[in-house]
């Protein structure tokens, strides 16, 4: 079995969507850059071991970067999940695990990367908008997309319903994508492109806001 490391900074809903998924991933650890972090306790008594590389215990991000992947090396993963983790990793760190760090970032990338994306796609006006899974390289936000999730902004919308509706679809992808990656069915078209084997769309495949009938 493929194993994983789960690095958050909050409350860690994503991380608890892929550990309740039970994806095929044996999940070492969850480390954390807070803390306080919410999902720490829960990842414990999940049976998890959990790790606290604090970032303000460091005094610049290469020193940061260099515990984090100690902390992380001493579990050996395959895969390494961001799940609400809010640092910027740098260069080195990020090619330390080639093809190996997926992030979960609530926008249709490439739009919206950044922070406060619920609402700046309200104030662009976009009719739809959702979730990305991607992996990380060092472009922000930018990496090879490997499942989108959109959902519609609709008339009367706040910023909190929105990011609920997209939160939604954000617990439903990570775990999907987790599964794909257990079952090694996720390959690479040169350096931009992923692709999964087999996989097809269920449903209604268009997502449009419309009169109800
Ligand atoms: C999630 O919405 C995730 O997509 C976002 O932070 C939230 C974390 O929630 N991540 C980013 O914005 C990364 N740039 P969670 O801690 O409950 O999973």
């Amino acid at each position: 079995m493929k194993s994983a490391v789960i690095l958050i900074s909050g409350r860690g809903s994503n991380m608890q969507a892929l550990v309740e998924a039970q994806p095929g991933l044996d999940f070492r650890a969850v480390i954390s850059n807070r803390p306080a972090a919410g999902g720490l306790p829960w990842a414990a008594s999940r049976g998890i071991e959990t790790r606290v590389v604090d970032h303000k215990a460091h005094p610049s991000r290469e020193s940061f970067d260099a515990a984090l992947a100690q902390a992380v090396d001493a579990f050996a993963p395959d895969y390494l999940f961001l799940a609400g983790f809010m640092r910027i990793l740098t260069e080195g760190f990020i090619h330390r695990y080639p093809r190996s760090i997926l992030n979960i970032h609530p926008s249709l990338l490439p739009s919206f990367p950044g922070l406060d994306t619920h609402r700046r796609a309200m104030e662009a006006g976009v009719k739809l908008h959702g979730a990305t899974v991607h992996f990380v390289t060092p472009a922000l936000d930018h990496g090879p997309i490997l499942v989108q999730a959109a959902v519609p902004v609709l008339e009367g919308d706040t910023e909190d319903a929105l990011a609920a509706r997209v939160l939604a679809q954000e617990h439903r992808i990570y775990p999907q994508a987790a599964r794909w990656l257990a079952a090694g069915r996720v390959e690479f078209r040169g350096a931009d492109v992923v692709q999964v084997r087999g996989s097809g769309v269920a449903g209604d495949w268009a997502i449009a806001p419309r009169d109800p009938p």
